[in-house]
């Protein structure tokens, strides 16, 4: 039998992980996140799907076909529509797959608008404020949902 997917979706600006403000998001591109991620998933018995859109409504379609292809889980760093999207909030609400919050920074400890999560209200869990170790812990938390 295939191993459960894990799908692991990254929003804007996160295709520029690598250059885009190194002293705050580290210096790991998406790609070298992509093979951390296998390679534990590997040990773990779990297949990873990486996808990353600059736009709101893939992420929201996305989301709905890891729930149609019966994915495990989700991992999902939504970056600024985090803090400002209910059609995120409401596509995790609209679908059984559980989802957990992804962050490399931790946004709680930087400026005031990053503070609401419309994410986190309702995803499962969520691990932040470890660079790119943040997707790391996260995929070890799958085998317990
Ligand atoms: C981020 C934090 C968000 O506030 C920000 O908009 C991002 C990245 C993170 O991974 O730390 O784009 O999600």
């Amino acid at each position: 039998m295939a191993n459960p997917v894990v799908y692991v979706l990254n929003g804007p600006n996160l295709n520029l992980l690598g250059t885009r403000e190194p002293e705050i998001y580290g210096s790991d591109t998406l790609d070298d996140i992509a093979g951390m991620l296998e390679d534990r998933a590997r040990e773990l018995g779990l297949e990873i799907e990486m996808r990353q859109s600059n736009h709101e409504g893939h992420l929201i379609d996305w989301m709905h076909e890891a729930q149609a292809e019966g994915a495990k889980a989700i991992l999902l760093n939504a970056a600024a529509y985090t803090h400002t999207s209910i059609a995120l909030h409401d596509a995790i609400k609209a679908i059984r797959t559980p989802v957990i919050e992804v962050h490399l920074s931790d946004p709680m400890t930087r400026e005031e608008f990053r503070h609401i999560s419309y994410v986190g209200m309702a995803a499962v869990d969520c691990v932040s404020g470890h660079g790119a170790k943040s997707y790391l812990i996260a995929l070890e938390k799958v085998p317990d949902l």
